[in-house]
């Protein structure tokens, strides 16, 4: 196990990648603090409780510092101190042209993807640094490279956490923290799977590999990252994306043009 008496903290683990990768960390022997705005944390932390791991689950809005540093208070008195930081929590579902991009939803955006990485960031490393072991995994998007139209604060909050997954580790980086960023493509979560058959389709038709990725998937690279052996990465950006991130397009003669 990666993990064995490790403690790992996972932001918006109520569902989706979040969920996947707090069970994943779970059963590579940690025990984990839970942070989302949905109750639903709570069945989470009871699917890790199963697993015979430790967790505590707290409601806390990632995008309010004084509430993230209320949360760590809580979960490092139950569990002890973090060594495992997910900064997973985001909005995701904030679409409209820039021009029709209001000031609230921008600023929402803002606050939660890269505001609250940041704020668990400095609420946490510091004690990691001291201890002389940590693990930062930032959940960006291949959105933050290429852009993604009618998605701008999407894609530029996604960006803003390859800047602050940098700094974080080039900051910590001789007292045993790496920080690292996770550029997922498209994941079979909830939010994907609703989305309208063609629109699903047209994403499919850029992904080489032709299928989605699963949350597990991603689990599984976070918990490699997180763990001992991979302590010599940092300030990586790791695309998980089937192939979504290459150049698609085929310049060589159409006969021999089965793929991409
Ligand atoms: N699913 C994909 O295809 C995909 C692709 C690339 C990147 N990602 C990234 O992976 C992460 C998880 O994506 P997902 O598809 O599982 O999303 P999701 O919407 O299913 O889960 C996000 C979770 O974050 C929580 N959350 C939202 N605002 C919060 C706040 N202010 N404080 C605390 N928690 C909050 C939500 O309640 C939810 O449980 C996101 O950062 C997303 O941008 C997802």
């Amino acid at each position: 196990m990666l993990l064995e008496g490790r403690t790992a903290l996972i932001s918006g683990a109520a569902r989706g990648i979040g969920r996947a990768i707090a069970v994943r960390l779970a059963r590579e022997g940690a025990q984990v603090g839970l942070l989302d705005i949905d109750p639903a944390i709570e069945d989470t932390a009871a699917e890790v409780r199963g697993l015979g791991r430790g967790a505590c689950a707290v409601n806390c809005d990632i995008s309010v510092s004084a509430k993230v540093e209320a949360a760590v208070a809580r979960i490092t008195a139950q569990l002890g101190p973090v060594d495992v930081l997910v900064n997973n929590a985001g909005i995701v579902n904030n679409i409209a042209p820039i021009e029709k991009m209001s000031d609230d939803a921008w600023q929402r955006e803002l606050g939660v993807n890269l505001t609250g990485a940041f704020n668990l960031v400095r609420a946490l490393a510091p004690a990691m640094a001291a201890r002389g072991f940590g693990r930062i995994v930032n959940i960006s998007s291949v959105a933050a490279r290429g852009g993604l139209s009618r998605q701008v604060g999407y894609s530029a909050t996604k960006a803003g956490l390859l800047g602050l997954t940098h700094t974080a580790a080039l900051e910590y980086a001789r007292r045993g923290v790496t920080c690292n960023a996770v550029l997922p493509g498209m994941v079979e979560t909830e939010n994907v799977r609703a989305m309208p058959q063609a629109i699903r389709d047209q994403a499919l038709a850029h992904t080489p590999v032709r299928r989605f990725g699963e949350p597990e998937e991603v689990a599984a690279l976070v918990a490699f990252l997180c763990g001992a052996e991979a302590g010599y990465i940092t300030g990586a950006e790791i695309d998980i994306s089937g192939g979504g991130h290459l150049n698609t397009l085929v310049l060589g003669s159409r006969r021999e043009a089965a793929g991409p």
